[in-house]
């Protein structure tokens, strides 16, 4: 059975911290986008957040060539144990997969669009794949429905690759991604923040409060 988890998707460690305080998080994606806002080195930012989240850190590389690739991804994979590399799908992605899973080096490989690229993803040895549900919506294809279709693949061949749903942009993501048999969805904080939210449970607090004031006034 799968039960879905939640990474966050940012190198802000005061969202990752407040994430980790509700108990729901398993993991962080980070894209160098993120590490430029933040003044501290990489290598200061990830062991913070190791510090803060006991699962997997994916952290990209920029390398386009394997061997350039894998060099960057031995460097920041002895950071900390739980860092996973954050890989492009390419030939030479592939290619680097396929190296660091025989060196016991876990790896996304990121950017999936296709069942076609999770399929090879996989099979090169890729301990996660993340479709990105929201860019294939901007271009008016289903994000969802990939998510849905590399399920029925992975189910039918018995694969172990998890399926990180990524490019989430709201709420509505998040649960079809769930009903999709997604095994992570990851998210920016604000989701989260979304997620929690409902207008009736505002309501019904006001209610309880404004009942509890009568009560008191007798
Ligand atoms: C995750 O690894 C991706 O960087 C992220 O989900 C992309 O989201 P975007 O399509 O909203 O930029």
């Amino acid at each position: 059975m799968t039960v879905l988890k939640f990474f966050i998707d940012t190198a802000d460690i005061d969202d990752i911290r407040r994430v980790a305080a509700m108990g729901v998080l398993s993991g962080v994606t980070t894209n160098h986008r993120m590490f430029a806002k933040r003044p501290k080195s990489a290598v200061e930012v990830l062991q913070d957040i190791a510090g803060v989240v006991d699962g997997p850190i994916v952290v990209e590389v920029v390398s386009l060539d394997a061997v350039g690739m894998v060099e960057e991804a031995l460097s920041l994979a002895a950071i900390h144990k739980n860092i996973v590399i954050k890989v492009p799908m390419t030939i030479e992605g592939m290619k680097a997969v396929h190296r660091l899973a025989a060196q016991g080096v876990r790896t996304a490989v990121t950017l999936i669009f296709s069942a076609n690229q999770a399929l090879l993803a996989a099979r090169a040895g890729a301990a996660f794949v993340s479709p990105f549900i929201g860019r294939l919506d901007d271009i008016s294809v289903d994000g969802v429905e990939l998510i849905a279709e590399i399920g029925r693949i992975f189910g039918i061949h018995g694969i172990a690759t998890e399926v990180i749903a990524a490019s989430i942009r709201h709420p509505i993501h998040v649960s079809q991604a769930a009903k999709a048999g997604a095994h992570i969805a990851t998210l920016p904080y604000l989701v989260f923040e979304q997620m929690v939210k409902h207008p009736l449970t505002d309501r019904g607090i006001e209610r309880y409060l404004a009942d509890w004031d009568t009560l008191q006034k007798g």
